[in-house]
């Protein structure tokens, strides 16, 4: 991804718009068949012509906007996500961080754009169950396990999914779900705390439940809000090791406000969000020395 510095837009007036920002993947202008269009309306059914000629989009967000009450709390956002990238997202307080997780999993709908989750579903005319089904799994800030059932139940039930009767899915659990179950209690360093009520975990055990819960519905993409907000240094270490464990396996996007952990697992791009835009994207060496990335952030810790 390259970073300009050309005059600004003429409908874009802030002086961050002053960057024009070249992601490193397509530069084909978006085709305007898809999405919902400038002006909303029913989304098409074609996938974008981007997508077809780079076949390894997971996620294609193109030219979205949202406005809560005439407040854009997303402005013209571009984004995409190649199969099995981790993409660290970071920006300041009201960025538009968790509104953009809001979008790609249907809970909040934008005005105007593209959305794809591969080639084959358009989340814009797709409902939430339809997107969780189709392999994007998303956890929220604060942890939601469930907290009278054990480590290993929330596991099972997880596994088992919403329509299922779960004591007989118990009785039936295969050889190979089993296999499943303990090799990700393994991963997120639960084995031996598995008949622990996960009331009674920490707050990192129950993240890392969490994560767990969600890889037991074999996620493509997994959207992590602030994972290790409230986390002690040590268990902050133990999230690092997992999302080195996950890299590669998943497509993984994760908003976090601290940068140790960002530099610790970010890929080769972290995206920066600023009012609604994506402000820079690029290696966290740059990203951390880009003049409007510090002013953007100018009042809070970006070190
Ligand atoms: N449902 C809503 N109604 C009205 N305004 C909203 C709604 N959701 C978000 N906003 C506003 O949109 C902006 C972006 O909010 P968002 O929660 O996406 O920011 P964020 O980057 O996740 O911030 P933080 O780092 O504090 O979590 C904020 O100004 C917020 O107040
Ligand atoms: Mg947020």
């Amino acid at each position: 991804m390259r970073i300009y510095a050309t005059p600004a837009s003429p409908e874009k007036k802030t002086s961050e718009s002053q960057i024009v920002i070249v992601h490193d993947l397509p530069d084909e202008s978006p085709d305007p068949h898809v999405g919902l269009g400038s002006r909303g309306g029913r989304p098409r059914s074609r996938p974008p012509k981007t997508m077809e000629r780079y076949q390894r989009i997971l996620l294609y967000l193109e030219k979205i906007n949202v406005s809560f009450d005439g407040f854009k709390a997303i402005n013209d956002l571009t984004l995409y996500i190649k199969e099995d990238e981790l993409r660290c997202v970071i920006g300041p307080n009201g960025a538009g961080k968790t509104t953009l997780m809001d979008i790609i999993t249907g809970k909040t709908r934008p005005d105007s754009g593209s959305a794809w989750f591969t080639r084959d579903l358009n989340l814009l005319a797709s409902d939430e169950v339809a997107i969780a089904q189709a392999g994007i799994g998303r956890k929220f800030q604060k942890p939601s396990v469930f907290e009278a059932l054990t480590a290993l139940e929330n596991l099972e039930l997880a596994l088992a999914g919403p329509k299922t009767v779960w004591k007989t899915f118990r009785a039936r659990l295969s050889g190979e779900e089993r296999d499943f179950i303990e090799k990700t209690l393994a991963r997120i360093e639960l084995s031996d705390l598995r008949a622990r009520r996960a009331g009674l975990l920490s707050h990192g055990q129950k993240h890392w439940l969490e994560i767990g819960m969600l890889l037991m519905q074999r996620p493509r993409l997994l959207l992590l809000d602030e994972p290790v907000a409230g986390m002690t240094p040590r268990e902050i270490d133990r999230t690092v090791a997992l999302l080195h464990e996950l890299k590669g396996k998943h497509g993984i996007m994760v908003v976090e406000h601290d940068m140790e952990f960002v530099r610790a697992i970010a890929q080769k791009t972290v995206t920066v969000l600023h009012q609604g835009a994506v402000l820079a994207e690029g290696g966290m060496d740059y990203i951390q020395s880009h003049p409007a990335v510090i002013e953007a952030y100018l009042g809070e810790a970006l070190c």
